[in-house]
């Protein structure tokens, strides 16, 4: 497919896209009826889908509330923003530490044209968004070079996104050469579509996401989820359901989810 077709078939109403399927499931109004039809079948197939993707959002929450909180993280590079949301990352860490600079990342066109309720960063930070391809790493790290300082630790923020890459694109080596470019004390936070928590489901799930869907959809096993954390120190409690990776409520714990999630740290390699 040539650049141009490709931009075509990202703007085309009639076929589905992740984001604004994400934004259906997550009852926003940013969609259209080739993504609500896509939608809904997947949740026929996988009746939990909706609190999943609820149970994903607020693992989102959660790991920025913790890296800025407990971490001192005050750099944050969300790769895969998603149409904006309630609990947008620089929101949340914002709260915690108004001074945190956050740099966003997508490729879908939609994001891109709201990206403005993305650059609403407090007066003591910063924000910026960046129109690429997570493929195309060496964009991504020398225009977040703007707003952020590559000498000083940075989170990674992978959420809901690499199911997208295809084994084909090599999605470890995509995780590696990020991580590659950001200092000791940084961190990693992932969370990815399963294939092992409700198999049947998930499968049956997947076959019309990628029906249907102009972005493939790749689940993965619990110890492939983990590989993508090789080399970096996991935080407790692991890779786990992202519901149970330290929830808030009872509540939180318990909400059904499809996904795996996990925070890693770069440590010095002593
Ligand atoms: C399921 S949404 C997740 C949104 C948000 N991270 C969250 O977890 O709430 C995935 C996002 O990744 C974006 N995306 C998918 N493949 C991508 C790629 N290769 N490069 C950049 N963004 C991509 C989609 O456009 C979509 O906005």
């Amino acid at each position: 497919m040539t650049s141009s077709q490709d931009e075509h078939s990202k703007l085309d109403a009639g076929v589905a896209h992740i984001a604004r399927v994400y934004n259906y499931w997550l009852g926003g109004k940013d969609n259209y009826a080739a993504d609500r039809e896509a939608g809904d079948q997947a949740i026929q197939a996988y009746p939990d889908l909706v609190s999943s993707v609820r149970a994903n959002r607020a693992f989102l929450a959660r790991t920025v509330r913790y890296l800025a909180g407990e971490e001192g993280i005050r750099q944050f590079l969300d790769i895969g923003t998603g149409i904006p949301a309630a609990n947008n990352t620089h929101e949340v860490a914002q709260s915690v530490a108004p001074d945190c600079r956050v740099v966003y990342v997508d490729n879908d066109p939609v994001v891109l044209s709201q990206a403005r309720a993305l650059l609403t960063s407090q007066p003591e930070g910063a924000t910026d968004y960046i129109d690429a391809d997570l493929r195309d790493t060496q964009k991504i790290l020398a225009q977040a070079a703007r707003t952020l300082d590559f000498s000083r630790p940075v989170a990674v923020m992978l959420i809901a996104i690499m199911h997208a890459i295809g084994d084909e694109d090599d999605p470890y080596a995509i995780v590696a050469t990020l991580m590659d470019a950001v200092p000791p004390g940084s961190y990693l936070a992932l969370s990815h579509v399963a294939s092992d928590i409700v198999p049947a489901q998930a499968a049956d799930m997947v076959r019309h996401l990628n029906r249907l869907m102009y972005e493939k959809t790749t689940p993965r096993r619990q110890a492939d989820v983990a590989r993508f954390f090789d080399g970096l120190g996991v935080v407790e409690p692991s890779v786990v359901r992202v519901q149970q990776w330290r929830p808030d409520t009872e509540t939180e714990a318990t909400t059904p989810s499809n996904m795996w999630g996990g925070v890693g740290r770069k440590d010095r390699g002593e």
